[in-house]
């Protein structure tokens, strides 16, 4: 069956069966790897990617549920070169260890910071509890999402 769906701003079109876990699409079908296979149980985050701005765990997003629907992933966010603010942010506090969840750990805080770009401590804590990092590198993770919120309420006064 052909799925059709937006990654990244662009149109893909995807021959699965329905029940393909969104992960193996975009892993496997489109060579997006970013997103990573943690628990494949909804457990962990280290698959998170945003679906219509939303954090979902692609492992457990069957492909017929993101028919016609935008999905965005790390690889949307910014590059080597061009990082995003969050991005930015990751690195400067050097939020990571070994690397394994950091993309969905990305992209939870990104869901956050497009509805609400200025959260308090407790409302990104609370926000980011779904996603875990096995290295425990949460509290520095914790300052890298206050840091991109501070660097995107500085852009918006300057
Ligand atoms: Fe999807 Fe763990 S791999 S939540």
């Amino acid at each position: 069956m052909t799925t059709v769906l937006k990654v990244n701003g662009v149109s893909r079109r995807v021959d699965a069966t329905p029940e393909t876990p969104l992960l193996y699409v975009l892993r496997d079908d489109l060579g997006l790897n970013g997103a990573k296979y943690g628990c494949g149980l909804g457990q962990c985050g280290a698959c998170t990617v945003q679906l219509e701005k939303e954090a979902v765990f692609s492992c457990i997003t069957p492909l017929a549920a993101v028919q016609n629907r935008e999905v965005r992933t790390v690889e949307g966010l910014g590059t080597i070169d061009a990082m995003s603010p969050l991005q930015q942010a990751f690195v400067d506090e050097q939020a990571v260890q070994c690397g394994y969840c950091i993309a969905g750990m990305i992209m939870r805080a990104q869901a956050l910071l497009d509805v609400n770009s200025s959260p308090d401590d407790e409302t990104i804590r609370a926000h980011m509890m779904p996603n875990l990092c096995r290295c425990g590198t949460h509290q520095r993770i914790l300052r890298a999402v206050r840091r991109a919120a501070d660097s995107l309420a500085a852009g918006r006064r300057s």
